[in-house]
């Protein structure tokens, strides 16, 4: 039976995603209407800046006091689409305080304090739901948390940041800056207010995050994610990816360990072959592939920034809890029972890609080999080439190796760089998805 009495909801932010989640509400009401069984209503706005003009929506909804939005009394669904830790932080705990179930988008916050506010949500008896926080438009919490909840997730691999592949879609694609292929993606409404925490990996590590404790039933922060982003990539890397028949990716890796005792996350710039289909990802688009027992190898694909795509996983977050609150009852809140540890980055065991600036003259190639072989590094190929400017008699070398632990690695790289006839360490980079 259709209820007539709206909920009532209160959009915290309107900038690239708040607007678009403002359309949809007013152009799809009426289907909204009938798929959720009552009305939903905007019932206020909460910004930074009064007085920007804002299409579509009424002036009178808009104001710079959220918490008193959230106070008034006939609230019954908020929307944070502010981003950043505070003030959205205080506002999330605040609405539970209110009754107020949350629908949010915002991954840092949910990885530095998922814990707390789903502590909060529970205790409550209220919805946190927040499909928009990992990559976009794409349904991936939800078929996580739900579709996969009877199988076994032993790894999970994707893209899931759309600024920086976008950005290095261009850099291989068209041989763009990497300036001028950010400013593109921020005028695209891609990037993340400050946009260091794209492509220094901050994102995508705080999606893994959240990606880590949902696939693996445990509590992973930002802080156990190990990062590195894609600023050093350069367009030699892409040079040398080519001659490899690579290309080069931001991912995020998360794993169980074989004895299952463990998980590692990881999100890092990787070289993956042009035969691997997330090398096929192009622009802002993101995609994730999960290995689970039964289920097998599924791959998840779709855009994975921008207002209207990240506008409609909020939009299907809206319609589940004001769907539960109709039901008087609450989704799936956070499963953490297994409490894996996280092993260190230096127990991950992958392929790497060295180039390294080296003296030309004889015996320097033994030694290189030597120092991989006294670490227990086995090399697959190397690849040594003159310098066309001929300086001080230097050659480009390019290892390859087997698959080593990241330690193992590191002590190479390390001894490596105290060879007299070793110039410097032009770049590392991981070899994955073969
Ligand atoms: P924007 O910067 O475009 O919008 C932020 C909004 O929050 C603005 O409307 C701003 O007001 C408002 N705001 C800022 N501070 C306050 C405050 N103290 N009180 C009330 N309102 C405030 O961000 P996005 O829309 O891009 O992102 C929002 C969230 O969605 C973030 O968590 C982001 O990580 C996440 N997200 C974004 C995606 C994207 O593609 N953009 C994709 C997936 C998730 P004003 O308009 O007045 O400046
Ligand atoms: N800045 C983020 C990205 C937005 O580029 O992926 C989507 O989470």
């Amino acid at each position: 039976m259709m209820r007539t009495r709206p909920l009532k909801v209160a959009l915290l932010g309107c900038g690239v995603v708040g607007s678009e989640v403002a359309r949809i509400m007013t152009t799809h009401a009426d289907d909204l209407t009938q798929r959720i069984g009552a009305p939903v209503e905007l019932a206020g706005v909460a910004v930074r800046r009064p007085s920007k003009v804002r299409e579509g929506i009424d002036p009178a909804l808009i104001t710079t006091d959220a918490t008193a939005l959230l106070k008034r009394g006939d609230i019954d669904i908020a929307i944070e689409v502010i981003g950043g830790i505070e003030p959205a932080r205080t506002l999330i705990t605040t609405a539970f305080e209110q009754g107020i179930s949350v629908v949010s988008a915002n991954k840092a916050l949910l990885a530095q304090d998922g814990a707390a506010l789903h502590a909060a949500a529970e205790q409550a008896g209220l919805d946190l739901y927040y499909e928009a926080a990992v990559a976009g438009a794409i349904p991936l919490i939800r078929p996580l948390r739900e579709s996969l909840a009877g199988d076994k997730i032993n790894r999970v691999m994707g893209i899931v940041n759309g600024t920086t592949n976008f950005i290095l879609d261009k850099m291989d694609s068209t041989g763009a800056g990497y300036q001028e292929a950010l400013d593109e993606a921020t005028a695209l409404g891609y990037a993340e207010a400050d946009p260091t925490a794209d492509v220094e990996g901050y994102d995508a590590a705080a999606k893994a995050a959240i990606l880590t404790g949902i696939a693996f039933h445990t509590r992973v922060r930002l802080d156990d994610v190990y990062r590195e982003g894609m600023t050093e990539v350069s367009a030699a890397d892409f040079a040398s990816a080519k001659r490899m028949g690579c290309t080069i990716k931001l991912l995020a890796i998360l794993e169980r360990a074989a004895d299952g005792e463990s998980v590692t996350a990881r999100v890092h710039p990787a070289m993956i072959p042009l035969s691997h289909p997330l090398a096929s990802v192009r622009e802002a688009y993101n995609a994730v592939f999960v290995e689970a027992e039964a289920a097998g190898r599924l791959m998840f694909y779709g855009p994975g920034a921008g207002g209207a795509p990240t506008a409609s996983a909020v939009l299907g977050d809206l319609v589940a809890v004001a769907r539960n609150k109709l039901a008087e009852a609450t989704g799936p809140g956070e499963s953490a029972y297994t409490q894996l540890p996280v092993s260190p980055m230096g127990d991950v065991v992958t392929r790497y890609h060295i180039s390294l600036d080296v003296a030309d003259k004889p015996g320097v190639l033994a030694q290189v080999a030597t120092t991989f072989a006294e670490h227990g590094v086995s090399i697959d190929t190397v690849r040594q080439q003159g310098r066309p400017d001929g300086v001080g008699k230097e050659a480009s070398l390019v290892v390859v190796t087997h698959r080593a632990a990241d330690a193992a690695l590191s002590g190479t790289v390390e001894a490596l760089r105290k060879l007299d006839t070793v110039r410097g360490v032009a770049s590392i980079m991981r070899v994955e998805g073969e």
